[in-house]
């Protein structure tokens, strides 16, 4: 497999790449030639509103739709070239779900078992242990439709996995969960990657992206509007400030004097500095507090949340155009 050459020193192998990925449908352009890079054994997270193209570049990944251009590579697999090997190396858990409400849950995994040319008898082992696993084992004899939202969610799961794949793409796995079910499913998620597994998954849950992924991207008008972790992006987007808290009312008009430039909160004895939180200008804000000889009594970092970052980058301004009138 290839490394990842991001020049930071990170050479692990490259599990998903995809580079000028583009794909429209009709006139529509969906996705206008993105760059991507997931580390094997990572989770990265797809990060967009509604209609961003989420599914579309899941999809194209997972080999079920082709892209119009783009060098895509899943599993050291060439996805144009070798979409076969790229789909033995996979599992797709889909945004809609794959159970067949009418069998049970078990035959569901039976099923899947029987796709991936499992014996009878292995895939009986590899059914029982994953509904086991899937907290199932009690509902295994009943029909799926009479599953809730999160137990479907769960067997979808399980289904994937009954071909032991390496990478998984899963599109918005926990819409419309119950906060419990959400983080049952976030410690399953978990495991998976502790167990070496990639995880690409696509989500409209900032927390979701901010708790599981070790990079995010963030789709917006059928570009990546930002890439990094959670840090990194919140670091991208005004609003992050250190706040001075005085307990002393003396201390504070003397430092809010001397400190000028900064926002008051009179009430409150403190001073908010603006700071994109980086080290480097901690250092320089403290290194202008101690040449002042000003000592607060509680220093504090605040740097805006994913809620920010998500709002600031697809904001209004950076919604898909409303088409324009036919005027000829
Ligand atoms: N087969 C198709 N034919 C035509 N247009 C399509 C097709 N599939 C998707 N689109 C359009 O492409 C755009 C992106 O759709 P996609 O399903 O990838 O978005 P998404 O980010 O997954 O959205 P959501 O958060 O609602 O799941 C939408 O405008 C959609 O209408
Ligand atoms: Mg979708």
């Amino acid at each position: 497999m290839p490394t990842s050459r991001k020049g930071d020193g990170d050479l692990s192998p490259v599990a998903i790449s995809a580079a000028g990925l583009r794909k429209s449908f009709g006139d529509k352009l969906v996705l206008d030639g993105i760059d991507l890079r997931v580390p094997a054994g990572s989770v990265f997270a797809l990060l967009g509103p509604n209609g961003a193209g989420k599914t579309t570049a899941v999809k194209i990944l997972s080999t079920l739709i082709t892209a119009d251009s783009g060098e895509l590579r899943v599993g050291g697999h060439d996805v144009a070239v070798d979409p076969q090997a790229v789909r033995a190396a996979i599992g797709v858990t889909g945004q809609f779900s794959a159970v067949d409400g009418l069998i049970t849950g078990e035959e569901n995994m039976l099923l899947m078992a029987d796709l991936h040319h499992l014996s009878k008898r292995e895939g009986r082992r590899v059914a029982a242990q994953l509904l086991e696993r899937f907290d199932l084992v009690d509902a295994a004899r009943k029909p799926a439709q009479s599953y809730s939202g999160g137990m479907k969610r769960r067997l979808d799961l399980a289904m994937t996995l009954v071909g032991n794949p390496r990478i998984i793409f899963l599109d918005e796995p926990t819409t419309g969960l119950d906060p419990r079910s959400r983080h049952n499913m976030w410690g399953i998620i978990r495991e998976l990657v502790s167990d070496g597994v990639t995880v690409f998954l696509t989500t409209q849950y900032l927390e979701e992206a901010d708790e599981l992924a070790d990079r995010i991207a963030v789709l917006s008008d059928g570009k990546i509007a930002a890439q990094g972790t959670a840090d990194e992006l919140k670091r991208l987007i005004p609003g992050g400030h250190v706040r001075l808290r005085f307990s002393d009312p003396a201390a504070y008009r003397t430092a809010a004097d001397v400190l000028r430039e900064v926002t008051r909160d009179d009430e409150a004895l403190s001073l908010s500095i603006p700071s994109d939180g980086s080290q480097r200008e901690l250092r320089a804000i403290l290194d202008w507090l101690d040449s002042t000889g000003i000592e607060a009594d509680e220093l504090t970092v605040h740097t805006p949340d994913l809620d920010d970052v998500f709002f600031a980058l697809t904001g209004p301004a950076n919604l898909p155009k409303q088409p324009e009138e036919n005027v000829r």
